[in-house]
């Protein structure tokens, strides 16, 4: 069992729960801007790294850099995504675009052609679908398997169109085809739609986010091997993955961040069943209130929220400090097991924790109260490495 060493109080001790418990629950760090969160939790994982926790930040301001030794990885510079590993509805929510069930499942299926067209038959091209047997097709979808998920993203659009085909309407009608012409109907009522994608597509952020000769000339790695590493097999260094290049899209972020917490907590799901080292890992998410949804219909889905119900059980804890209690659904605040508060001026604020008798309004940057299942409320200094301090 590990002392907290950076909580400490003016007698010089120091919590009674050791660090691995509070690493074993989820934990929140609440306080008003500049109050010490980020200086906090730096502290906290510089510790935690230092047991048997792996460590690993989605940081999007950077600032994490400053971990001893740490693993960094910007995405949008020498990390990308591939797009393979995406399905329809996850694509078409990081380019933010709104689509109707119908039009996900064109997507998925022109997804699914692209991948037969360079898997199955070695091309990096559209894959035709007008004259093509059932039967072909049939046999071509499959050979697929979850080694051939990648596909070039940038002939979605074309491709969408390949999907929109009928048979003749005529006595020369065959259904043994796919189609036998284009659906003109069906391409003009999604044309909007289809130009959406084609032009998301080509826009610079979404190029930097998944296109690898965006990068030519640098070293790149793709995000999802790179976590697939950190997440099986323990690593001293923290695995920074620095999200600062993408602040200009908020939702972009929020789509990114939900569906990184959702393909962690895969990766883990399948070594717990294969009975590999279930290791414990640390994720922080620092400033969440950027990335919680907003329509609480969405939370169901959301990587964050799916994380905090299910990733205990996957050896997984999440750390993610806020500015506001007030923009965290109710249904997320209860799965925190331990709150860390630093100054918090608003009343409301402390309601929504059940504390609102708690004087944090008397706190200092770097002071916070811990509060745990069980423990009464303890007021603290953080003690944090002087080349962290900013002044
Ligand atoms: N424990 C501490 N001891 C001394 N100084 C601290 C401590 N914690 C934070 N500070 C100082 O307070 C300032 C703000 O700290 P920090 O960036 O950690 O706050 P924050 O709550 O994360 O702010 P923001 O909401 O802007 O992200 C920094 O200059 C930092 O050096
Ligand atoms: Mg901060």
């Amino acid at each position: 069992m590990t002392v907290i060493n950076c909580l400490q109080n003016s007698q010089g001790n120091h919590p009674s729960m050791s660090l691995e418990q509070l690493g074993a629950s989820h934990l929140l760090v609440v306080g008003q801007t500049g109050s010490g969160k980020t200086t906090t939790t730096l502290s906290l994982l510089d510790q935690l790294g230092r047991t048997t926790t792996a460590v690993i930040v989605l940081d999007p301001t950077g600032e994490y850099r400053a971990l001893p030794g740490s693993q960094h990885y910007v995405v949008g510079q020498n990390c990308f995504l591939d797009a393979g590993s995406w399905d329809g509805e996850e694509l078409l929510t990081a380019l933010q675009i709104s689509h109707d069930e119908r039009q996900r499942e064109l997507v998925d299926r022109a997804i699914q052609s692209l991948r037969i067209e360079l898997n199955i038959h070695h091309h990096r091209g559209l894959y035709r679908k007008i004259g093509r047997t059932t039967t072909e097709f049939s046999a071509d979808a499959s050979r697929l398997g979850s080694w051939s998920k990648s596909y070039p993203v940038s002939l979605l659009a074309d491709q969408l169109v390949e999907e929109m085909i009928i048979p003749f309407e005529n006595q020369h009608a065959d259904y043994h085809f796919l189609g036998q012409q284009y659906d003109r109907q069906l391409i003009s009522r999604q044309w909007e739609f289809i130009s959406t994608i084609r032009h998301r597509l080509v826009s610079r952020d979404f190029r930097e986010l998944f296109d690898v000769s965006s990068h030519s000339g640098r070293v790149c790695y793709e995000l999802h091997f790179v976590l697939q590493m950190y997440l099986t097999k323990r690593s001293n260094k923290p695995l920074i993955v620095d999200l600062s290049h993408l602040t200009e899209a908020g939702s972009v972020q929020r789509a990114l961040i939900s569906q990184l917490l959702n393909e962690m907590l895969v990766i883990r799901q399948r070594s717990a069943r294969a009975k590999e080292d279930m290791f414990p890992v640390e994720l922080v998410i620092d400033e969440a209130h950027r990335y919680l949804p907003v329509d609480q219909r969405q939370l169901a889905d959301n990587g964050v929220f799916r994380l905090l119900r299910e990733g205990r059980k996957a050896g997984l804890s999440l750390l993610i400090t806020t500015q506001s209690t007030l923009d965290l659904p109710d249904r997320l605040r209860s799965q925190f097991a331990t709150v860390l508060i630093h100054h918090l001026a608003s009343v409301d604020e402390l309601s929504y924790l059940h504390y609102q008798q708690l004087p944090t309004i008397e706190l200092s940057t770097g002071e916070v109260f811990l509060l745990h299942h069980g423990l009464s409320p303890q007021k603290w200094q953080v003690i944090a490495p002087p080349q962290w301090l900013k002044h």
